[in-house]
């Protein structure tokens, strides 16, 4: 499918921040671009912002003068929507309020060619229902930017039921046109991004519910050990917790309550409480002038070792052999069940049973678990826990060979699939629920949870690294442990486990 031709008019109606950055994209594009806002003056300002941002490219040297004078050619403010009868695309990025969307569609169909493609901006609202009320449902479309337009590369396009899929097709190639990545996806709350991401949150709050660690460390482990760019708790005091919660309220309620999405109550108290993170001084950190940030909690360390012994495979965690051989570490492989010796320590990564259960279930004494790491060849930071007979020697010594790799240990509370790993199998449980249900495919899931929230890896394809099965034992446990129906893995993750198959086979 092709893109819209470069001279087609593209429209923006609202000149907020979506709709100022998603203008200055198209125009970036080489497209001619008109900009709409039904408040005074709010077109103008758009523009007035659009032209800043041009002329700091250009002090930067990013943008030549001579595309930059091209750009302000092809800019305008109308004071109408009558003024845009010749859009080739209208993006809507006004106030998020169906109603009143639905109305402005109404007018442009009137006021448009037939052939205009009309898209929507909406994060939270049904692209059917925003159609529903339309001559022509099948012209419009969702083309979902994230914040900050010009830099965030993600763009879901999303149809409705109606929409053509001549229409998604020219939308998804025209953000390729745009330099930006889309993913498609069908008009279902949340779309994919803002579905798959609720259990990052969501696992974090529920740790320190259950008091198994406190904020910092668990963002340090989630930045350090998983790989992502913050913790749950320092991105949702950046986000701002009233959004964050009403966000994941919405998707909540939209998916009739469905346990996997349920919201947090140590997060409404935070909203309560008006802590609603950086923008109003104190979220789950403080932000006052003056205010220290909480170091994460790590086990000091003393000791090393010269030999370890090896048993069977360690699956995600092998990376730990080659880092012990680097150490100076003579490894003696024997064949086994995934079990590393250290001393007095028996080391296991987890599998998502509680150590406790672990131990007495496999018979094994002084048990030590650890997370899981993004990768385990780099990983400066673990999370381990012990059953509650496993000795003091035993973790010592887990501690200080960890610490002869390199690696910093935190020590959490004795819960099941420990903090990275629980989160990473609820993120593929997710994504794996997004696919089963033909929301999208396992490739544009990966895409957009990369591309549009900076995961180290999509979630999919994180699975199919470590093993689909692992993750769904790792679900197994958790649902047996808490026996909730939030944690049950997904038909999809079942069945790819049963096939002995991988999500992107
Ligand atoms: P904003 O409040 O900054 O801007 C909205 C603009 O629309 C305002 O300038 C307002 O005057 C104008 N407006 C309101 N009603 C209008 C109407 N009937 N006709 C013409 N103009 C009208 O909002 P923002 O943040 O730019 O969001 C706009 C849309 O983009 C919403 O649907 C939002 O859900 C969506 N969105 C927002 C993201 C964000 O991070 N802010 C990210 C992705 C989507």
């Amino acid at each position: 499918m092709t893109a819209l031709d470069k001279n087609s008019l593209v429209a923006v109606i609202g000149g907020g921040a979506m709709g100022a950055g998603i203008a200055q994209v198209a125009l970036q594009a080489g497209h001619p671009v008109a900009l709409f806002d039904n408040r005074a003056g709010g077109a103008q300002q758009a523009v007035q912002g659009i032209v800043h941002q041009l002329e700091r490219q250009v002090e930067k040297a990013k943008m030549t003068e001579s595309f930059f004078d091209d750009c302000l050619s092809r800019l305008h403010s109308v004071e109408s929507l009558g003024q845009l009868a010749h859009a080739g695309l209208i993006i809507e990025a006004i106030v998020e309020n169906i109603d009143v969307k639905r109305t402005v569609f109404q007018d442009l169909e009137d006021i448009c060619e037939p052939t205009c493609i009309l898209a929507s901006n909406t994060s939270s609202l049904s692209i059917t229902a925003l159609a529903a009320s339309l001559k022509r449902p099948e012209r419009l479309v969702g083309m979902h930017f994230f914040n900050p337009a010009p830099l965030m590369a993600l763009v879901e396009v999303i149809s409705g039921l109606a929409t053509d899929e001549s229409v998604a097709e020219c939308i998804h190639a025209t953000a390729i046109a745009w330099r930006k990545k889309p993913v498609r996806a069908r008009s279902t709350p949340g779309f994919i991004v803002n579905r798959v991401a609720r259990p990052f949150y969501a696992e974090s709050f529920r740790l320190v519910q259950e008091q198994v660690s406190d904020p910092a460390t668990l963002d340090a482990l989630m930045r350090d050990a998983g790989g992502f760019r913050m913790g749950a708790f320092e991105l949702t005091d950046l986000i701002g917790h009233d959004v964050n919660y009403a966000v994941t309220c919405s998707v909540f309620d939209a998916y009739y309550n469905d346990t996997r999405f349920q919201p947090s109550l140590i997060q409404k108290e935070l909203v309560d409480a008006g802590r609603f993170g950086r923008k109003s001084g104190r979220g789950f950190f403080e932000y006052h002038d003056g205010a220290v940030k909480p170091e994460p909690k790590v086990l000091k360390a003393s000791g090393g070792f010269d030999r370890c012994v090896v048993e069977g495979d360690l699956g995600a965690a092998h990376g730990l052999v080659a880092r012990m051989g680097k150490a100076g570490i003579e490894v003696v492989l024997r064949g086994g069940s995934g079990l590393l010796h250290a001393g007095e320590a028996v080391m296991a990564m987890s599998d998502g049973r509680m150590a406790c259960q672990r131990a007495r279930e496999d018979g094994l004494q002084n048990l030590v678990l650890f997370d899981l790491a993004h990768d385990f060849n780099q990983t400066n930071r673990l999370a381990i826990t012990w059953a509650s007979n496993t000795s003091e020697q035993a973790r010592a010594d887990a501690v200080a060979l960890l610490a002869q790799l390199g690696i910093q240990t935190s020590a959490v509370a004795d819960v099941p699939g420990l903090v990275v790993l629980r989160t990473v199998a609820m993120l593929v449980n997710e994504g794996a629920e997004v696919v089963l249900h033909g929301v999208s495919s396992a490739a544009d899931v990966d895409l957009a949870m990369v591309a549009g929230v900076n995961y180290p890896i999509g979630p999919l394809a994180w699975a199919d690294s470590i093993s689909p099965k692992a993750i769904f034992d790792c679900l197994e446990h958790l649902q047996a442990s808490y026996g909730e129906e939030r944690y049950r893995p997904s038909l999809l993750l079942r069945r790819i486990t049963q096939e002995g198959r991988r999500f992107h086979d």
